[in-house]
Order: C-alpha cells, then structure tokens, then sequence
C-alpha cells in the first residue's frame, strides 16, 4: 500500500550543507534507498548517492539513519512508523564529497599498510596443507563487505579526527586478526598491530560489531583474541630480552 514518507536528507558538499525536508510516495515492502531514488527521479534529481547492488552486498550504500549507521538499500520502511519522519545523513567519520556521498579512501590507506599472507615453505610433495578448522576459523571474517559501518561508528576516530592516523579501526582488526589465524603465513602481526594499527587504543565498546550488517562478531572473535595474543607477546621473557637489549 503506498503512502507519504516524511524525508530529511542532508544535502551538501564539503564546503557545508543542512538538512532538507522532502515527502516521497513509496509503497510497503520499499527500503530507504527506494524512497531516495523515487526523490532522485521525481524532485531531486542532482541528489548524489552512491550505490551498487542493492542487495547488502557491494557495500556501498552505508548512511546513517535516523543517527544509526546502516546499508540504506537494506534498511525496511516497515521498520519506521509511517508517521515518522526518517532523517538520511552521510557517515560522519568520513569527510563528504557530496549530499550522502563520503570519502572513504582513509580505508583504502589503511588496508596498505597491512602486510599479505607470506606462506612458508611447502611440502616435499611440493603442496601446501591446511586443516579445515584453522580455514574455517576465519571464515566469518572473509564475509566482510567493507561498508566501513564498523569505522563510521568507532568513537576513536568518529569523535578524534586526530586518531586517525594512528588507528586502523575494526574493520583492519579483523583483517589482522585473520591473517594471524592462517596458519602457512610466516608474518607476526602482533606489534604491527599493537603499534601501527592502535589495537591499544580500542577499549572494546563493541559499537562496530552492533552495526556490522553481515553479523560478524568483530569484537569478541576478532579484537579480543588479537589483544590477547598481543599481550603474550608482550610477556613473552624472549621478547622482553630481546626488547631491553635492543634486539627485536
Ligand atoms: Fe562492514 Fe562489518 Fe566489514 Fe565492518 S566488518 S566493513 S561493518 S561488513
Ligand atoms: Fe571501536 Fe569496536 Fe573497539 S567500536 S572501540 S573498534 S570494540
Ligand atoms: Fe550494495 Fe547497498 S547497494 S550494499
């Protein structure tokens, strides 16, 4: 059944912008980024989204609604009375290119500094084997679709624009954590992670796993183990000879 959407879009560019009221005629059974497409077509036709697949898997259509950071094409007008006006502002972590359209390229910089998988030598059959248990161990963490939901909503960098360049956020801590599980690869990410990436510096509020839109359990699978394999290191008495005498 259709009826009127009471609309706030924040419209804008990086130089500044406000909030603008629309109404929209969308139907039961739409998602946000339907009612934002009927606005495009009908009334705003310069209003920038981005978008992919409209299927939660391209990651791209991240937003935040009603203050909540969410995939817009995933986001059900039944969930909202349709009384209630639903507010659509850009990802605030990140800085606006234009309307619901952000830079997400701190990510990509991020993912840079992240060293690959180095596998050690193989078999004398010339293979290389794994058990089954350590590929699936990190399975849920390949099933990320690199919103960047998680980052958004980290308050280390959504409130300290300064901490940015010292933290890498959840959606690298999984990335860690994952190629630390793999069992061929030679890397110790450890310090890496502890020093580069600023695992310390997250005290584990699990907001990025509250919004992560493909279930994965970034905090207590992911950062907990990596802070605690972090700390073994740390206590680790060869480390700490090592560390006082200058060598590693
Ligand atoms: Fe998005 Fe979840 Fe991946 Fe973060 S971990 S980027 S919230 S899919
Ligand atoms: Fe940030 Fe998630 Fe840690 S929201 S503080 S990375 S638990
Ligand atoms: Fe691909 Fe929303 S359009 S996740």
């Amino acid at each position: 059944m259709a009826y009127d959407l009471k609309m706030r879009v924040w419209r804008g560019d990086a130089d500044g912008g406000e909030l603008t009221d629309y109404t929209v005629q969308v139907s039961d059974g739409e998602v946000v980024l339907d009612a934002l497409h009927r606005l495009q077509a009908t009334q705003t036709g310069d209003l920038a989204i981005r978008w992919n697949c409209k299927a939660g898997k391209c990651g791209s259509c991240s937003a935040e609604i009603n203050g909540r950071p969410r995939l817009m094409c995933m986001t059900r007008l039944s969930d909202f009375d349709q009384a209630e006006t639903i507010t659509v502002t850009p990802m605030r972590t990140f800085p606006v290119i234009r309307d619901l359209v952000t830079d997400v390229s701190f990510n990509y910089e991020k993912a840079k500094q992240l060293p690959y998988a180095e596998l050690g030598p193989r078999d004398a059959d010339g293979k290389r084997r794994m058990m089954q248990v350590d590929v699936e161990r990190s399975q849920e963490f390949r099933t990320c679709i690199e919103c960047y939901l998680c980052q958004d909503v980290c308050h280390v960098v959504r409130d300290h624009e300064d901490n940015k360049q010292h933290f890498a956020g959840p959606r690298f801590f999984i990335r860690y954590a994952e190629l630390d599980m793999h069992p061929l690869d030679t890397h110790d990410r450890r310090a890496l992670a502890q020093d580069a990436a600023g695992l310390g510096m997250c005290n584990i509020t699990k907001c990025c796993t509250e919004v992560c839109p493909e279930g994965i359990h970034i905090t207590d699978n992911a950062i907990i183990p990596m802070k605690e394999r972090v700390v073994d290191r740390k206590y680790d008495p060869l480390v700490w000879l090592g560390n006082k005498i200058g060598l590693r």
